[in-house]
């Protein structure tokens, strides 16, 4: 793998980086130099810095993975990415106790105006009485976002006495009583808090939050904290009503734009500001490079990321157990696509027995990269669903207990505008997979390399000479299986192929008496 890493990143992490490949650290690109440069290669490993727009990512052919060494990916187009099968991946938790920390430090110190007068004593100026601040004990601390970084905060800041109300429509009421504290309205916090602190991503939801008509619900003593992302709190509607008087002040590290050149934030004394210093630890930048270092370095070895953002994550337990089937579901895609001769118009897929107890979600995604390998073109998993959509193929998933006797069972059924094409597949064993059904026909395929497939009339004398058109063309037959329906109808024989069949050879194997038709796949 080439490696381009174009943000500061720790030096622990580079050399980790070196175990997937060449690692090249060049900073401060512009635009158009990184748009040049990273057609040479297959990561990219990025912080905040780097905006990685859809015109950058277009001019990346080579780019497998965006590994992003912290939380936000708001500097990713990540549905550009998506699209173009590049994996974006982060390293959540890595920086959560520091952010949680910053933020806190961020709250007490706009509290007790620290840093205000910090500065002013440094410039000579002995003002006790100026900078005379608030106690947090027994006040109430309104948290927008109850996730990693919203919950370290919560649990410290209860040490503190603070009374906390959160809200985050994605927590349960149990999680937030776990932590002890209470799941409110967005309303109840803007009326009733102290100090509201925000830790949501920056969504369309999330952008501006906190406007005019939120900072009117407020106690003139708040004071709000942003260390998540600029733009949840209107920038402009926090310094006007500071400097108007309509809220006590805050505390800010991170901007719309960063740096924050002419933000009317810095502009407010009341207002104390960091230039996005939240992960900037020692500790956690070391924990996001390494994790993002790790990633990739699975990726280099084909294994699946644990952190991707577009694509399911996949624990290596997971990939342990779901693998074989991952396997068997794609291979069973590929048969179904190469079987198809029409428009293909809906991918049904029903698990049966024990995997249908499991998580199948990946295995689904096997099946439709499978599928869509069969017509060609760029996929993986990445992009294999959005692919699907975009070609109008619905897809319907059902679980049953059912496996018509065996432990587990996938049956894949392909509908095109002319017919339905279905295969029944399981795992047996621990790794074996094996095709049982083809449309009617019952067989036992190992789902390896190349087959034949030829359907025949039920009579003596046509696997015989079926088999001798093969040797004449030097193909060689690793394994046979013929199955049927009942005697007298047609049969399926399928050939396993060390090589596959050529043209001329499939025309000669049409040809003989009672086949009625053949073709070969590639599994
Ligand atoms: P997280 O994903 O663990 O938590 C985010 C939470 O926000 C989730 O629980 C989610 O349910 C909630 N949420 C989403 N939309 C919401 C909405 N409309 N209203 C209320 N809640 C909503 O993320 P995290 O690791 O806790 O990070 C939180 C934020 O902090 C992110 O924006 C991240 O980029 C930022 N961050 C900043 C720094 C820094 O240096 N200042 C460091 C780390 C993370
Ligand atoms: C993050 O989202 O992880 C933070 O903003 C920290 C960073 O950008 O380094």
């Amino acid at each position: 793998m080439r490696i381009l890493v174009s943000d500061s990143l720790a030096e622990e992490g580079v050399r980790r980086l070196e175990a997937a490949g060449e690692v090249d650290v060049i900073t401060n690109l512009s635009p158009e130099e990184l748009k040049e440069k990273i057609k040479d290669y297959d990561a990219l490993v990025i912080r905040s810095g780097t905006k990685v727009t859809a015109e950058i990512i277009n001019a990346a052919d080579r780019l497998k993975v965006i590994g992003r060494a912290g939380v936000g990916v708001d500097n990713v187009d990540v549905d550009a990415a998506t699209r173009k099968g590049i994996i974006v991946l982060n390293a959540p938790g890595g920086n959560t106790i520091s952010a949680a920390e910053h933020t806190i430090a961020m709250l007490l110190a706009a509290s007790r105006n620290i840093p205000q007068a910090n500065s002013a004593l440094k410039k000579g100026e002995w003002n006790r009485r100026k900078y005379n601040g608030v106690e947090v004990f027994h006040k109430t601390l309104g948290i927008v976002g109850l996730g990693r970084i919203g919950v370290e905060v919560a649990k410290r800041m209860l040490s503190f006495g603070m009374r906390i109300l959160a809200y985050d429509p994605f927590i349960t009421e149990a999680k937030a009583q776990e932590l002890g504290i209470r799941l409110s309205t967005l309303e109840e916090i803007y009326r009733e808090s102290d100090f509201i602190t925000v830790h949501t991503p920056l969504t369309p939801e999330t952008r501006n939050m906190i406007d005019e008509p939120q900072i009117a619900m407020m106690k003139p003593t708040v004071r709000l904290i942003n260390c998540a992302r600029g733009g949840i709190i209107n920038e402009a509607t926090m310094a006007k009503a500071v400097a108007e008087g309509r809220i006590a002040g805050g505390a800010i590290d991170v901007y719309t734009k960063e740096p924050p050149t002419g933000n009317p934030l810095l502009d407010q004394d009341r207002i104390i500001t960091t230039p996005h210093l939240g992960a900037s630890t020692a500790e956690a930048q070391i924990n996001v490079a390494l994790a993002v270092a790790d990633q990739i370095i699975a990726i280099s070895k084909g294994e699946l990321p644990t952190t991707a953002l577009n694509m399911i994550a996949v624990s290596p337990e997971t990939l342990a157990l779901m693998g074989p089937y991952m396997d068997l579901a794609e291979k069973m895609g590929r048969l179904v696509g190469q079987l198809g001769d029409s428009r293909f118009e809906m991918l049904e897929i029903v698990y049966g027995g024990s995997v249908a107890q499991r998580d199948t979600r990946i295995v689904t995604v096997s099946a439709i990269k499978g599928l869509l390998e069969s017509i060609g073109g760029s996929v993986n998993f990445v992009n294999a669903s959005s692919l699907l959509r975009e070609r109008g193929i619905k897809l319907v998933e059902s679980k049953t207990e059912s496996a018509n006797g065996y432990s587990n069972m996938i049956i894949m059924t392909l509908k095109t505008a002319k017919e339905s094409i279905s295969v029944h597949g399981t795992v047996y064993g621990s790794r074996d997979t094996r095709i049982v059904q083809i449309n009617q026909f019952k067989v036992y395929v190992p789902t390896e390399g190349n087959l034949v497939l030829a359907v025949h009339e039920d009579r003596p004398n046509i696997i015989g000479p079926v088999c001798m058109v093969l040797g004449e063309d030097r193909i060689n037959i690793g394994g046979m299986h013929v199955g049927r329906i009942e005697a007298g109808q047609p049969q399926l024989m399928v050939l396993n192929v060390d090589q596959p069949a050529s043209e001329e050879t499939m025309k000669k194997i049409c040809s003989v008496s009672g086949v009625v038709k053949a073709r070969t796949i590639q599994l």
